[in-house]
């Protein structure tokens, strides 16, 4: 038997630490080519909403040089939204741990005017390729949440931020509001699952998404987390009722 601190959880079920991250990576290489529709479905468009919600946050210079590192960054979302935010001298590093999910996020970028200010790498947040204290901002949208030793990715972050930097974590958080809440979990338990299975012939892959948001800590504890990591100036702010939350700490 694996000793407690070996374990984690992947969806309703516990799994050793080492074993988390092959399970994520294969939900994500089943669902990589169909994944930017089923976002859109399921979010009903919202989760575009959201992400410009981060972006506002980075603010990135339109005239000063601002290096960006977008982190679990998938189909290139969030990196490309950073990249028009700036001004030409906005850099974009996205990392993702996926190689069919950067695939995806490479071919969307060569079709816009931005991909020269865009490089991808293949990546662990957990164990960052990339030099201390390098970026102004740092992002993780939907991404935290399917790292299996959370603590090494939030000390990578801050290892990678320029003092003066920020940390931005867009996350799958808690329902506040009592009668929503019975609402959004009929659909999240039942509609999701079946309209992944549906759109991507993944029904299991979509199951994990919406368990693995019940296994993220709530907002108040992942803020202490980040605290715990060295962040200072820790808030969050709820959207749409509580169903994300945006997590900002700065590196002073
Ligand atoms: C739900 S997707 C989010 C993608 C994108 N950020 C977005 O908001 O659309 C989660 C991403 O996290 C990546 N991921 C999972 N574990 C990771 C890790 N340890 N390090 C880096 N990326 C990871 C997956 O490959 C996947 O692309």
């Amino acid at each position: 038997m694996p000793a407690a601190n070996d374990e984690t959880h992947f969806g309703r079920r516990t799994v050793r630490l080492d074993e988390k991250q092959g399970l994520v990576n294969d939900v994500f290489r089943r669902v990589a080519g169909r994944y930017d529709v089923m976002n859109d479905l399921m979010s009903f468009g919202l989760h575009r909403v959201w992400k410009d919600a981060l972006v506002a946050k980075v603010c990135p210079s339109l005239t000063r040089p601002f290096a960006h590192v977008d982190v679990a960054g998938g189909t290139g979302d969030v990196a490309m939204r950073v990249a028009r935010a700036g001004g030409p001298l906005t850099t974009v590093t996205l990392v993702d741990v996926n190689g069919d999910m950067l695939r995806v996020a490479e071919e969307r970028a060569a079709r816009r005017s931005i991909s020269g200010r865009l490089t991808f790498i293949e990546g662990n947040a957990e164990a960052l390729p990339l030099p201390d204290s390098r970026f102004d901002a740092y992002t993780i949208a939907f991404g935290v949440r399917n790292v299996p030793r959370i603590e090494d990715a939030l000390k990578e972050a801050y290892r990678v931020l320029k003092r003066g930097g920020r940390f931005l974590c867009l996350e799958f958080s808690r329902v506040d509001v009592p009668f929503f809440e019975r609402i959004y979990d009929a659909y999240s338990f039942a509609a999701i699952p079946a309209m992944g299975k549906v759109v991507t012939g993944e029904g299991a892959a979509y199951r994990y998404l919406v368990e693995s948001i019940r296994k993220f800590p709530p907002p108040e504890r992942f803020a202490e987390m980040i605290r715990e990591a060295g962040f200072a100036r820790v808030d969050f702010t709820r959207l749409s009722g509580g169903v994300v939350a945006i997590h900002s700490g700065w590196k002073i």
